[in-house]
């Protein structure tokens, strides 16, 4: 496996791979399970000839001023060790200066789908995240990607991007990875406290009652959106929610009456770490 650390290289690796298929699971390190799943998908569709590729790189755009951008948790050797043990040909992993010059002034704004859910609570994370993944794109000219849809709205606005900017590149989706006891992997599961991690998983089980309650026969957001509140409240007593929502999985609006295509969709703080899940209706 290589590591890469600058464009110039990159664009050298890029020349080499030619006409075989390269596949690209962008990340910001600290892989986990998740992770290694998303690599280990992108190797089974190359095969032999096609090359697995794995960016690691915490891009300070998507961060907001008081978010956790300074702390968030780097290993470069351990995930090098993931990334050739899941089956990467190649890891990508530049400086901050490498990717963002000092003076840059050009940035990518979807003004939809990143108005709602996590992009409300979180104003200007998703113009970061399409900056650096249009970036990313664009260096590596990759076949496909790989995402998972743990981050449902991310995958959400990457494929109007790459629908809307005509990128010639295959997006894939792949299901969350979770802890045996249903909490979604996650690079911020480790700012958890022992107690915290304990009630971690009542957002699953939160959106498992309201698919429940919707199987049921339950149409109403409202009392959808009541069901996870309580649930919540009753087994999350430390988090503190900042969004639980029913919308519609195709645009994100909030939905009042679902039919086909519900999403529910929650972000719970415990302390400083803001955990997401989602499950489709
Ligand atoms: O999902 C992530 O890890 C990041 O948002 C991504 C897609 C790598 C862009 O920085």
């Amino acid at each position: 496996m290589t590591l890469i650390e600058t464009v110039h290289d990159l664009r050298q690796w890029r020349r080499k791979a030619g006409n075989h298929r390269v596949i690209l699971v962008p990340t910001m390190g600290a892989l986990h399970a998740g992770h290694t799943t998303l690599i280990e998908a992108a190797r089974k569709m190359a095969g032999a000839h096609g090359q697995v590729a794995a960016s690691i790189f915490v891009n300070p755009l998507q961060f907001g001023p008081n978010e956790d951008f300074e702390r968030y948790p780097r290993d470069l050797d351990d995930d090098l060790t993931k990334c050739r043990e899941a089956g990467a040909d190649m890891v990508f992993a530049p400086a901050v200066k490498e990717v963002y010059h000092a003076d840059r002034s050009i940035k990518i704004i979807e003004t939809s789908l990143s108005t709602k859910l996590c992009g409300a609570s979180r104003p200007g994370h998703f113009d970061g995240v399409c900056t650096v993944v249009a970036k990313l794109f664009h260096l590596f000219q990759p076949d496909d990607a790989i995402f998972g849809k743990k981050d449902f709205q991310q995958l959400a606005i990457i494929r109007r991007l790459v629908r809307d900017l005509d990128m010639p590149v295959t997006l894939h989706g792949i299901d969350t990875v979770r802890e045996a006891d249903g909490l979604a992997m996650s690079s911020r599961n480790r700012y958890l406290t022992p107690e915290e991690r304990l009630q971690a998983p009542a957002l699953r089980q939160a959106l498992l009652a309201a698919r429940n309650a919707r199987q049921q026969g339950v149409t109403g957001a409202h009392r959808l959106d009541e069901i996870m509140r309580d649930y919540l409240a009753k087994h999350a007593p430390l988090g503190r929610i900042d969004y639980v929502e029913i919308a519609d999985a195709r645009t994100l609006e909030a939905l009042s009456v679902v039919q086909d295509h519900g999403l529910a969709a929650l972000a719970v703080f415990f302390n400083e770490a803001r955990l997401i899940d989602n499950i489709e209706l």
